[in-house]
Parts: C-alpha cells; structure tokens; sequence
C-alpha cells in the first residue's frame, strides 16, 4: 500500500502517539485522550505507522470524521478491514472468509447493498415505532432500578445495572428468550473485548492464529444459536425483529444464512454494550458532580441532555475504518487510493472547534453536535432505541435516589474498538 504523501509537514505521527492508538489499556486509562489531544492541535490528519498493523490515517477532527462519513462512494466500509486489526490477523481472516471481514453485517457493505439490507429493519428503529415497546422499556427499568434499590445502599452500577438492562430490551425486540441472554452478554463481550482480560476467551497474549480461531469460534456460536431462532421465525412469524430479519427477501430470495448471521450479531451486539457504557458513563458523571446530580433530578426535561452528553462524554464506539476508493485530498493531505483511514469519533466529540469547554460533562449542552453514533449513510440505526433506553432508565431512577457517589476506582475495559466502564462501584441514599 502506498501511503506516501506528498506534502508540507509531518505527516507521519510521532511514534509513541501512533502506539497509544493500538494499546487497549490506553483507552481504559484515557491516556488515549492526550493522544488525541495532541493529534487535534499539531497533526490532525496524520499517518500512523504501529508496528504489526498497515499503516493508517487518524481522522481525529470533527469536521473530517463527517466529511469522510459522508462521502460513501470515496469511502468504502467494505473493501478492507471496519475495524483495525494487525496484517497478521487481517491475513488469517482473509483465509476464512475470503474478504477482510469475519461478518458482513451493515457496517461491512456499501452500496449497492448496504441500502438495501438497511432499509429490512430501518421504520423498526424509527421513534413511530419504537413507541410500542416504550410501556414494556419502562417495566424493566423500573425492574432493574428496584433490584439496584433492593441492594441496600451500595452497589456496582455496571454489574447490577447498566450490563443487563439494555441487554434486556434489545433481546425482548430481538424475540430471544430471556434464558438466552447470558449467553448472548458473552458472546458479545468476546466479540468486542476479546483484548480485555477479564472477558477474552484465552487470557494470555494471542498470536494471530489463535485470535482469529477464537473470532471465529465466537462468530460460529451466534450463526448457530441465531439458525434455530430463523427457522423457527420463518414455521411462526411473530412481532418481534426476529421474525423480520428471519423473513426478509433479497432479491426475491432469503438473505444468505452468513448475511442473516450477520445481522442478527449486529442488532443483538450492537444494541447492548454500546448503550451500557453510555448508562454507566452518565451515572459515573453524575456521582462525581453532586450539583448536577441535584439539577437534573430537580428538573426531568434536562434528561435527554444527560443522555446525549453521556452518549459523547463516552464515545463508547471508539473507531470505525475507511478505506479510499480514489486518490483525494482531504484537509490538505493527500490520501491515496486504497488508504486505511481510522475514525476517531471519541476525539471528534472532545474537538474544541465544536464544543465548548469539551472536557466539561455538562448535561445543558446544547446544540450536542457528537458524532458517537456516526455519521452519513451508516448513521447508527439503533440512536433512537439507545436513547429512548437511557431516558427511560433515568426518568426511573432518579426520582427514587436521595444521593449518589462514587465508592471505589471505576475500571474500564481495555479495547481500542467499543469500551466503557466495567466496574462502577457506587454508594447511595435512597430517598
Ligand atoms: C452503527 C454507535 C446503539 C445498531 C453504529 C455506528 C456507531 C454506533 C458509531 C457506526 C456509524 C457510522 O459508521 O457512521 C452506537 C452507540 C450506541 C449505539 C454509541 C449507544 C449509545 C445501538 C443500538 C442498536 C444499534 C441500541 C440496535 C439495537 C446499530 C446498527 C448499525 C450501527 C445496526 C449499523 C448501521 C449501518 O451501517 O447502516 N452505531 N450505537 N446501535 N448501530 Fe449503533
């Protein structure tokens, strides 16, 4: 691949700031941040060159992230890896499947496709809709809120709260069974932290066979359990997604069983420890600033502030990849054809040209311009379920607590595609 560009200052990225980007504990202990902060100011638009992984550019403006997002046909999702992976496990993938992608879900298609595919489940995800689950969302929060209550005046948000609640409902929308559903947390947290250590698979140090062998096995467990869930959607349709995903055409014809695999693991994964880390980020901010606390529970209309500010305060998905399909520029860099370009939504929403004061969690921000969902055609599909989720729980929860504070180190996981906390110790009174 030649990244070689041809123009004035540094292109390439200092080498330590390159490798923050590809260590998974740089992001559970934020130095990842002063990384991006540096990047913003002196190099926003540089090569990283990591040792064991093709070089890459790192888009850490905001007005560049919209502008790639934007651009579909310049900048595929498909034709390399979505997200960043080293040469060696990109290699062992393509021996897999054939292609630079274990799924193929829609965030790993282009057009023509990825319409297509999008618009099966698009008017499910849409608010008219979604307000039919709304009386049900609220059932398990205010569940959920009485078990945490139930504990007595301490606990471990994520453990006891934020973990299973999203994973609740996006599984009740899905049609899984709720016995189901400890195994699909797994599942889930295999897929997106197989770097972290307390949920890997097989906790040492992987060597690229044995991360794509564990990928894959991971990969195998959904396209199994999610069979039995189509053939049995397609004998009973139901109400739930299931039962459209299971029988929707394309073309005339099922979606391939690899496809529906595919589809199934990205509502069911996407839909859960994104929206986790989100819930955990919003409490976390809130037992640190006891005022804000006491504003927003005064006054219940600045809860969608809250959730939108801890939807960018976490940034839970940290990159998506592009790839050029045609020589361009792009803030004065000239970006080749073929180029692998690394969206850094968790900088584009700390970007001091758009937000003020960004290292301030304020839950009265406004306009909230974050890009944590993305932007452009792959625009997340699941922002008005996640929202609607986290406003809920909120609307549940805070009228039932006196105070709330932190009660031990916060721990986040270690992954440099979807992290948040992992361990939220809190105390509280309940009123
Ligand atoms: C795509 C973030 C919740 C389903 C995405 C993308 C991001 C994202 C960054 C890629 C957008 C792009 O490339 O422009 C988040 C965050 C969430 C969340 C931060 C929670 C706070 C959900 C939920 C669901 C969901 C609850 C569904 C149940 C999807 C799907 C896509 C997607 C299906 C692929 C869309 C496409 O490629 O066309 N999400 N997401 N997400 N998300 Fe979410």
């Amino acid at each position: 691949m030649d990244t070689t560009a041809t123009l004035s200052g540094n292109v390439d990225i200092p080498a330590d700031i390159a490798a923050t980007l590809v260590d998974p504990a740089a992001y559970a202990d934020h130095r990842i941040h002063d990384s991006y902060r540096w990047l913003r100011a002196n190099n926003p638009l540089g090569i990283a060159r990591p040792e064991k992984f093709d070089p890459f550019w790192v888009v850490t403006k905001h007005a560049h992230i919209q502008s790639v997002s934007r651009q579909n046909e310049l900048f595929h999702n498909a034709d390399r890896p979505t997200t960043l992976m080293t040469r060696a496990v990109e290699e062992r993938v393509r021996k897999i499947t054939g292609g630079p992608n274990l799924v193929r879900s829609l965030v790993q298609m282009d057009a023509p496709d990825h319409p297509k595919y999008r618009a099966l489940t698009q008017g499910w995800f849409m608010p008219a809709n979604l307000g039919k689950f709304e009386a049900r969302v609220r059932e398990i929060a205010r569940a959920t809120v009485q078990r945490m209550l139930d504990k007595g005046n301490a606990c471990d948000f994520v453990a006891d709260v934020a973990l299973g609640y999203p994973l609740h409902v996006i599984m009740e929308i899905l049609g899984v069974p709720e016995k189901d559903e400890p195994r699909m947390l797994k599942l889930t947290q295999e897929l997106f932290g197989p770097q972290d250590p307390d949920t890997a698979r097989i906790r040492e140090a992987l060597t690229a066979e044995q991360f794509s062998a564990m990928m894959q096995s991971v990969v195998n467990d959904f396209g199994a359990y999610f069979r039995g869930i189509t053939e049995d959607r397609r004998r009973n349709p139901r109400e739930d997604l299931a039962t459209v995903i299971a029988n929707a055409k394309i073309g005339g014809d099922y979606m391939p069983d690899h496809d529906a695999t595919s589809y199934y693991m990205i509502v069911a994964t996407a839909g859960h420890d994104t929206t986790s880390s989100s819930t955990a980020g919003a409490l976390w901010a809130l037992a640190e600033d006891p005022a804000q606390f006491e504003r927003v529970k005064a006054n219940p209309d600045l809860i969608p502030g809250l959730v939108d500010e801890a939807i960018r305060w976490m940034t839970p998905v940290k990159h998506f990849m592009r790839s050029a399909t045609s020589g361009t520029e792009l803030g004065g860099r000239k970006i080749a054809k073929g180029d692998w370009l690394m969206l850094c939504y968790a900088s584009g929403n700390r970007d001091e040209d758009v937000f003020e004061e960004p290292y301030r969690f304020r839950c009265d921000r406004k306009p909230n311009r974050h890009v944590a969902f993305g932007y452009g055609a792959h625009l997340c599909l699941g922002q008005y379920l996640a929202k609607l989720e986290m406003k809920i729980l909120f609307e549940e929860l805070l009228p039932r607590l006196k105070s709330v504070a932190l009660d031990g180190e916060v721990k986040m996981t270690q992954a440099y595609f979807v992290n948040g906390p992992k361990k939220l110790p809190i105390r509280f009174e309940v009123n």
